[in-house]
């Protein structure tokens, strides 16, 4: 079963065209609803602007191989390793949705237009690869939804109290890939199919509306990010200072007189307790 494409299967009832102007659809759906944010939020402009005005804080030029660096760092970093999470379960979790949901689309759209119709000569890589994707995106997403979320672990809310808006992306997405599932173990009972596309074209056609844009924007700024800690412009937030340096004693001199000359390291304070007063 996990072998088989399960779209070839039903080809024989859903013609492969119609699939294919589907998944096009889905496509066209994802670029219109980004731009429509982007035109609707003016992030990009906001985005720009900030960046510009971080230029005009900047206290050293970063050279364009510099930024190139940095580039690749943000790829190797906060793109493909989800580095960004200090939290490590929360960063395992977004591991697993992220390359889930990219297994689970890839194998889709391979399965759809290069196979459409080969119940038996689809190389098994694919339906194995749809199978995995989706469970794994189930596995990390059913452990952020049930447990680690912020507002149920840290405010906590319950599992079942939900906001459409913010919830929309991460519900979508798991019930998308949950009767992806249930269609293809239960050999292809059509409840389950007709769940799995409502879900999809929620996913897909909620953009607008929905966290999706995130993995596009996401990237763009954590670059940004990595550009003002190098050229010192820091987003106008003071530097880390190391209380124990004397250059810092002779700027702020009250640390030395009310901490002494080596005062310990007392980290951040946002980790010193979990929340848990509510
Ligand atoms: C296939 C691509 C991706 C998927 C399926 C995905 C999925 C998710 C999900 C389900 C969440 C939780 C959203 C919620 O609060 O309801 C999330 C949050 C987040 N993602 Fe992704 N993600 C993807 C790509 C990326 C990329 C490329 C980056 C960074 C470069 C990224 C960075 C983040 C960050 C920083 C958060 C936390 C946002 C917050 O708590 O405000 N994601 N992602």
């Amino acid at each position: 079963m996990i072998t088989t494409n399960p779209f070839a299967e039903i080809s024989a009832f859903i013609p492969p065209a119609i699939m294919q102007t589907y998944v096009i659809l889905m496509f066209l759906l994802v670029v219109g609803g980004t731009i429509l944010d982007v035109l609707h939020k003016k992030s990009a402009q906001y985005f720009f602007e900030n960046a510009e005005k971080a230029k005009k804080a900047a206290t050293t030029e970063v050279s364009s191989a510099a930024k190139k660096a940095l580039i690749v760092k943000t790829l190797t970093n906060e793109v493909l390793t989800s580095s960004e999470f200090s939290n490590q379960k929360r960063r395992l979790s977004h591991l697993l949705t992220m390359y889930g949901f990219i297994l689970f689309v890839l194998s889709t759209v391979v399965m759809i237009f290069a196979y459409p119709t080969a119940i038996n000569d689809t190389p098994a890589l694919w339906p194995l690869l749809w199978h995995l994707g989706a469970l794994m995106l189930c596995v990390g997403g059913y452990w952020f939804w049930f447990a680690i979320r912020v507002d149920l672990a840290s405010e906590g809310k319950l599992w079942y109290q939900i906001s459409p808006r913010a919830d929309m992306f991460i519900l979508s997405l798991l019930a998308t890939c949950t009767f992806a599932l249930l269609w293809s173990i239960s050999q292809g009972v059509w409840l389950f199919f007709a769940l799995f596309i409502l879900s999809s074209t929620i996913l897909f056609g909620g953009v607008l509306w929905s966290k999706f844009a995130h993995m596009f924007f996401k990237p763009a700024a954590a670059y940004q990010k990595r550009v003002t800690r190098a050229d010192g412009s820091r987003e106008n937030l003071p530097g880390d200072f190391d209380l124990a340096s004397a250059d810092v004693h002779a700027k702020f001199p009250d640390i030395p007189e009310y901490m002494g000359t080596n005062p310990e390291n007392m980290g951040l304070g946002i980790k010193r307790e979990a929340p848990h007063h509510y």
